[in-house]
């Protein structure tokens, strides 16, 4: 009868742990790197982080900012003006001017996970797929 109550305590007192790790664990996500041998794709997950995940078209939109990020016309943009360098990737403007980290255009800035993926897009040649 004993063994049969300290297991049952043993229990409970397990369920509340992991039930209390699983708490801080969505309180505080940890980034997960992207894969990358996954390609990236342009169209499905780097425009998207302007127009719907982020707002950053709202003022870039070609009259309240120069840059345009809206989607139909992102790639070119920065590609024509220089914000994305493929030789040192970790330099391209479009991925460190909003990076959470860098003070820069503090207003408005990426979440860690955007900016990984961006870096991994432009690493993987800034391809517009
Ligand atoms: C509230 C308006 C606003 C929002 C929202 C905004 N920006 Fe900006 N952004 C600006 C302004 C104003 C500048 C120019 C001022 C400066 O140089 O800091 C700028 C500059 C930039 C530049 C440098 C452009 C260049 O040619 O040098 C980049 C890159 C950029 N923004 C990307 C983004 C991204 C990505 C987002 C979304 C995460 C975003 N911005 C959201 C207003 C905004």
């Amino acid at each position: 009868m004993k063994r049969i109550l300290l297991m049952i305590i043993v229990m409970v007192a397990a369920s509340f742990l992991i039930s209390s790790c699983q708490y801080k664990f969505t309180v505080e996500p940890k980034v997960v790197p992207p894969d990358p041998d996954v390609p990236v794709s342009f169209s499905e997950e780097i425009a998207p982080i302007w127009n719907t995940i982020n707002n950053c078209a709202s003022c870039h939109n070609g009259q309240t900012h120069s840059l345009n990020l809206q989607t139909d016309v992102a790639y070119d943009q920065i590609i024509s003006k220089g914000l994305v360098n493929t030789e040192i990737p970790e330099e391209s403007k479009i991925y460190t001017y909003p990076h959470p980290d860098a003070g820069t255009h503090s207003w408005s800035v990426y979440s860690a996970s955007d900016a990984q993926l961006i870096l991994l897009w432009i690493q993987q040649g800034a391809l517009n797929n």
